[in-house]
């Protein structure tokens, strides 16, 4: 008993050492300080590797209780944050262990039987992050439910839409909003298909080469709820594509919501005057007394550069590894953790914030009426009447040309001015020079006259109950 006690004062791996490891070494290679957020997914995944130990005879009925039980005492402390993390115990499989054979010498001591932080390691990472994938997948859905009923109240809010940051034609802030709703779509599906990759379990693996032992892998799945098994041992311990899968789906992810951020604060701008923030999602200037900034709107555009960032780092820490394990890979958590806390974050804000936006109407109106955006419909007008369309495109060119020269707007001409650009043009071109008309008119399949019918769509896809 003395001499596993003494053991245990050392390092989990004392027996072909001779020196204690150099505290600045235990400094620079511990993971405990961010890696303690595993220690739920690793102590549930000891309990399925211990029950699987002892239904293979491997460990005995009375090993298996005392395991079990000790690791149900590590959960309470941990949970009443009575659990002392020790950083020369390195990461929290160790801490956890070494706790495990304080208590429980002879039987602890057996746990890591067929097993290694190889493949511990990476049990732990896919478990948490197949729920935190769920969570994320669940928070966008929630998201479009909100950006879907804004646009279901605004389908005849009119409002320019742009190309190049110029107004081309006039679209409704339903369109508008749908769109992003289809980006957070494509969104879930990555992470939906992604999720499938996540949910293979390595545990099994051991060091990189499986074990002599018998054990069943199949048992530990089951347990656990994971669907796959890893068809390749020394794979298993080196791959993390999963965590690079989650970091570049949340990278897209945090494109479209940095667009939308950017539209926001292009919004709520003076010159556009489009949308009014909420007091308590905006802040103010500690100098310009009349100031409301839309920071939060900023600062996911600017939080953006840290999950791209995390992406370049993960891709660039694996890009050589040679095959199985590397240390390096210790480097895959903060990341990938800082990652979720972003998005996570960033997620909820949003979708808080959009409900406590007001949307200037008329401002947005009489914008889209403006420069000309009725352009187009006056050259499909034409084609209607059988002018082939790249010469009602000139033609209407020349009439666009001849209003800026006059200072009018299209539908200010006579009948007798539009005529002399083309015999074709009639009485009936003003009721099709109206905002309203153009946006009614375009109806094909996804186009701004087709609003109503996307959100039906939308709305059986996100499972909301259909408004009559
Ligand atoms: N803390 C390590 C990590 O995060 C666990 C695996 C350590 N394995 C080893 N052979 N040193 O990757």
């Amino acid at each position: 008993m003395e001499t596993i006690e003494r053991d245990f004062i050392k390092k989990l791996w004392a027996g072909r050492f001779t020196e204690e490891t150099a505290k600045s070494v235990e400094e620079f290679t511990q993971s405990i300080l961010f890696d303690k957020r595993l220690w739920l997914f690793d102590i549930v995944g000891s309990i399925a590797h211990a029950t699987m130990l002892s239904e293979q005879g491997i460990i005995t009925k009375e090993e298996y209780s005392e395991i079990i039980g000790g690791l149900g005492e590590i959960e309470q402390e941990i949970k009443s944050g009575k659990f002392k993390f020790d950083e020369a115990l390195e990461d929290i499989h160790m801490n956890i262990e070494d706790a495990l054979i304080k208590k429980s010498p002879v039987a602890g001591r057996k746990l890591h039987t067929a097993r290694s932080r190889n493949d511990q390691v990476a049990l732990d990472i896919r478990f948490y992050l197949s729920g935190v994938t769920e969570t994320v997948i669940i928070q966008i859905k929630d998201f479009q439910k909100t950006l879907t009923n804004i646009a279901q109240n605004n389908l005849e809010t009119i409002m320019p839409g742009y190309t190049h940051l110029q107004r081309a034609q006039p679209v409704t802030l339903a369109h508008h909003l749908l769109a992003y709703v289809e980006m957070f779509e494509r969104d879930k599906e990555r992470y939906t298909d992604a999720l499938k990759r996540i949910d293979t379990l390595p545990l099994g693996a051991c060091a990189l080469a499986g074990t002599t032992l018998n054990i069943n892998r199949e048992s530990v799945a089951r347990q656990l709820g994971f669907k796959r098994i890893s068809g390749n041992s020394i794979d298993a311990v080196s791959d993390r594509d999963f965590v690079i899968e989650f970091i570049s789906n949340s990278s897209i992810l945090m494109m479209h919501l940095s667009r939308m951020a950017e539209e926001l604060v292009l919004w709520s701008t003076k010159e556009f005057s489009f949308i009014e923030i909420a007091d308590a999602y905006t802040t103010g200037s500690s100098i310009m007394p009349q100031k409301k900034n839309p920071d939060v709107a900023e600062l996911i555009r600017g939080k953006t550069g840290r999950v791209y960032g995390a992406l370049v780092s993960i891709l660039t820490t694996m890009k050589a590894l040679p095959l199985a394990y590397n240390r390096d890979m210790q480097e895959d958590k903060e990341p990938l953790f800082d990652v979720i806390d972003t998005i996570t974050h960033v997620l909820h804000v949003i979708n808080e914030m959009f409900t406590h936006i007001k949307f200037n109407k008329e401002r947005m109106r009489k914008t889209a009426a403006e420069g000309f955006s009725l352009a187009t419909d006056l050259a499909e007008y034409l084609v209607t009447k059988g002018m082939p369309f790249r010469s009602a495109h000139e033609v209407t060119g020349n009439i666009v040309g001849y209003c800026i020269g006059k200072s009018m707007d299209l539908h200010e001409l006579t009948i007798e001015e539009f005529k002399k650009f083309s015999d074709l043009i009639e009485n009936d071109i003003y009721s099709r020079l109206t905002i309203e008309a153009s946006v009614r008119g375009r109806k094909s399949y996804g186009g701004t006259g087709e609003v109503e019918e996307q959100i039906k769509r939308l709305r059986k896809e996100l499972d909301m109950e259909i408004e009559e």
